[in-house]
């Protein structure tokens, strides 16, 4: 599949051989530390990278400095570019607190196996500092020592550097309702400077025992170093796929199936006829839309979803399908209704309702299954533009898990609806979604989780707003 984002290079690859107590283990606590000047974009990698462990099963939390010196002074009096003056003695003493805090927090958080991943991020910019993160991950009476790894975002991309701060800095709660943007602007800036004077970058040399990835403009190169063991690997994998070009990505159920009608599970039968008459919104949709650039279409290969997709192979620049977005396999459920199956295998039913996420249908799939079969999709959409997944509604929960950064109790009962187009736009740190829900008949294919209040058919956004226009319903994360 071609890219649609700027050729990148690698500089360096070096698997590590070095010897130390935690490479031999395979299962051990990992410490991912960011490096970098503000407005460097460590925390948008933070969250991006929190959110893809957590997806694919690797326990993660984030620990954000700027937020345990936030919660300990009051930025009116100390914060504004002067408290990071490392001339400024007793703001280094606070924030050398802070670090410590956020440093015991982690180490406790990994201690009690909370997590398998602790992500530190803050600006670590001076060796000295990253010294003592390291002595932290390998204290003499921990066992085991955490393994930790450095990601370095170095950029001299003016234009990057300003949209990061228009876009996130402006608006952190160290400005808003503080002083005018004009002025935030001026004080971040100050603030880089005061950073700057003490920046010393990672070495391959001078720190040729550490473990790390530099990225390089936004991911337009990489250097990557001395990398240990599988958290490391994916996430130097992670890294090298994520851009930060706008675009949006489309989710939409094909139309409603025959067996859909009939209230059975899997199978491969057509569309019905309202299922075909989504279709044809569907184009209709697409032709006012103007999406920017190229259009991709990714379908499954199931009848009913190629159907879908077929209707608007003349709007993309590609369609290409994918076996890896056939629904869930049911085993030997395919073919059944929820009631044949209640009443033909009445544990198996019970089992499933009681851990979704990890029941696994006999001969067939579980969603942890369906999540770990994605993960190449989901890699493949970080890496492209605009795209269209035509597929079903096990494996859009787990794609729109992935965006909306749902857990996996929640996964299994996201609802995504028959005839309605879910459109996701990421954002610095978050994503927006917007639900257009077209006025077409179609069954309701929703089961909620038993012993919950049943769902309002707004899906689990339901503290989202939602806005009526003539065919299509609009909501907006918050
Ligand atoms: C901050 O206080 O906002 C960042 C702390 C740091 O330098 O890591």
């Amino acid at each position: 599949m071609d890219r649609m984002v700027p050729q990148r290079k690698m500089t360096f690859y070096q698997p590590n051989t070095n010897d130390d107590s935690s490479r031999e283990q395979v299962r051990v606590p990992n410490v991912i530390a960011l490096v970098g000047l503000p407005a460097r974009g460590k925390t948008y990698i933070s969250h991006k990278l929190c959110r893809y462990l957590n997806w694919i099963g690797i326990k993660t939390r984030a620990f954000n400095v700027g937020e345990y010196r936030r919660k300990a002074c009051d930025f009116s009096n100390e914060g504004k570019s002067d408290f990071f003056n490392p001339q400024n003695l007793r703001a280094v003493k606070i924030r050398d607190e802070c670090a410590r805090l956020a440093m015991e927090d982690m180490g406790q958080y990994l201690e009690n196996k909370e997590g398998e991943v602790a992500i530190f991020d803050a600006t670590n910019t001076t060796r000295e500092r990253r010294k003592w993160l390291v002595d932290f991950c390998k204290k003499e009476d921990r066992d085991p020592k955490f393994r930790i790894f450095f990601v370095e975002s170095v950029c001299d991309d003016p234009e990057i550097i300003n949209s990061n701060i228009a876009e996130v800095k402006i608006s952190s709660p160290d400005y808003v309702g503080r002083m005018t943007e004009e002025q935030a602007r001026d004080d971040f800036v100050r603030r880089i400077e005061n950073y700057k004077s003490q920046y010393e970058t990672l070495d391959e040399e001078l720190d040729d025992e550490l473990s790390f990835i530099r990225v390089i403009n936004a991911g337009r190169s990489f250097y990557v170093h001395n990398v240990n063991g599988h958290v490391q690997s994916r996430v130097v994998y992670f890294l090298m796929n994520i851009h930060l070009l706008p675009r949006s990505i489309y989710l939409t159920r094909h139309g409603e199936s025959e067996y859909n009608r009939i209230g059975r599970l899997g199978g491969d039968s057509p569309l019905s006829d309202n299922g075909l008459t989504y279709a044809q919104k569907l184009r209709e949709y697409f032709e006012k839309e103007n999406v920017p650039g190229d259009l991709r279409i990714w379908s499954s290969q199931k009848i009913r979803a190629a159907q879908t997709a077929n209707h608007m192979k003349d709007l993309a620049a590609h369609v290409e399908y994918w076996k890896v977005l056939d629904e869930i396999d049911a085993g030997i459920c395919e073919g059944l209704t929820y009631e044949d199956f209640q009443a033909r295998y009445p544990k198996q039913f019970a089992e499933r309702d009681k851990d979704k996420y990890h029941y696994r249908y006999p001969s067939g799939e579980s969603y942890e299954d369906l999540v770990a079969r994605l993960e190449p999709v989901i890699m493949e959409l970080e890496r492209q533009s605009n795209v269209l997944v035509v597929s079903h509604q096990a494996v859009l929960r787990c794609i729109l898990a992935y965006f909306d950064n749902k857990n996996r109790s929640e996964l299994p009962y996201l609802n995504v609806p028959l005839h309605t187009i879910i459109k996701l736009t990421p954002k610095a740190y978050s994503c927006e979604i917007e639900m257009f829900k077209f006025k077409i008949d179609a069954v309701d294919t929703y089961r909620a989780k038993p012993n919950e209040p049943v769902d309002n058919g707004n899906g689990n956004h339901s503290s989202l707003e939602w806005e009526y226009s003539n065919e299509t319903t609009l909501c907006h994360s918050p």
